[in-house]
């Protein structure tokens, strides 16, 4: 690791996420993460150059941190063809929702996929300390659970190495613990200056599985985009 990664802070807690694993894998979902899932995987060693791995040229680099059942990532894909989209999921069942919609059945290992989506299917975390510094664009982090405090003082700086100066950092949240937690976090540190905040979803933020249960059951999600300075 060199200097100018800062490690894993030891005090912030090292599981940010839930189960990996919910209900046992149907003999589909096991050919998605055998046959599929290693075709669209960013490897550690391509973490290095994420934009050499899409072979897309010098194009914009998104990240998104748990897509949960990926409709978010769909949307984003699809709209913004020229853009290297990474997308982070640590729960297979989310894994194989994603992929289920990518491939039909029958075509887990040939079926033809979109160039410009890549997987990484572990802690986030660990990516963007991988990742070389400015690399990101944007990043994603849609309805984190409340206890998920990957907005962390002490993860920040990691964050912040990874973006471009102008890179917008994404933030939706439903949960009054953590809206207020965000509030207090990003009003105490230096690195995003607060470029908008929301009460309805703004226009280019597609919705997901988590802000439609929210709406449901009647909680207020907040919608905040953080500028990188
Ligand atoms: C509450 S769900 C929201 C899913 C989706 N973004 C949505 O809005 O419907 C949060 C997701 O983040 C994932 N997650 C939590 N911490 C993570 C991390 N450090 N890296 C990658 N995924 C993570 C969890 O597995 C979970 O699926």
């Amino acid at each position: 690791m060199t200097a100018d990664r800062p490690p894993l802070a030891d005090s912030v807690p090292d599981r940010l996420y839930g189960r990996r694993r919910g209900h046992p894998l149907r003999p589909r979902q096991q050919r998605l993460l055998d046959e599929t899932l290693p075709r669209l995987r960013l490897t550690q060693a391509q973490a290095a150059d994420p934009r050499a791995a899409f072979g897309m040229g010098d194009v914009p680099l998104w990240l998104e941190v748990g897509f949960g059942g990926g409709e978010h990532t769909l949307d984003q894909i699809a709209a913004q063809p020229e853009v290297a989209y990474i997308a982070s999921e640590v729960f297979e069942n989310g894994l194989c929702a994603l992929l289920t919609r990518l491939v039909p059945e029958g075509a887990e290992a040939t079926g033809a996929l979109a160039r410009n989506l890549k997987l990484w299917p572990q802690d986030a975390r660990h990516l963007l300390r991988a990742l070389p510094e400015a690399a990101l664009d944007r990043l994603f982090l849609m309805f984190p659970g409340a206890k998920r405090r990957f907005v962390h003082p002490e993860l920040l700086p990691m964050v912040a190495r990874a973006m471009k100066p102008g890179g917008v950092w994404r933030i939706a949240s439903d949960d009054p613990t953590f809206q207020a937690w965000v509030r207090d976090c990003m009003g105490a540190q230096e690195f995003f200056t607060l470029g908008s905040l929301a009460e309805t979803r703004p226009a280019g933020w597609p919705p997901t599985r988590y802000e439609a249960k929210a709406l449901r059951e009647g909680r207020q999600p907040l919608y905040w985009e953080w500028v990188r300075r």
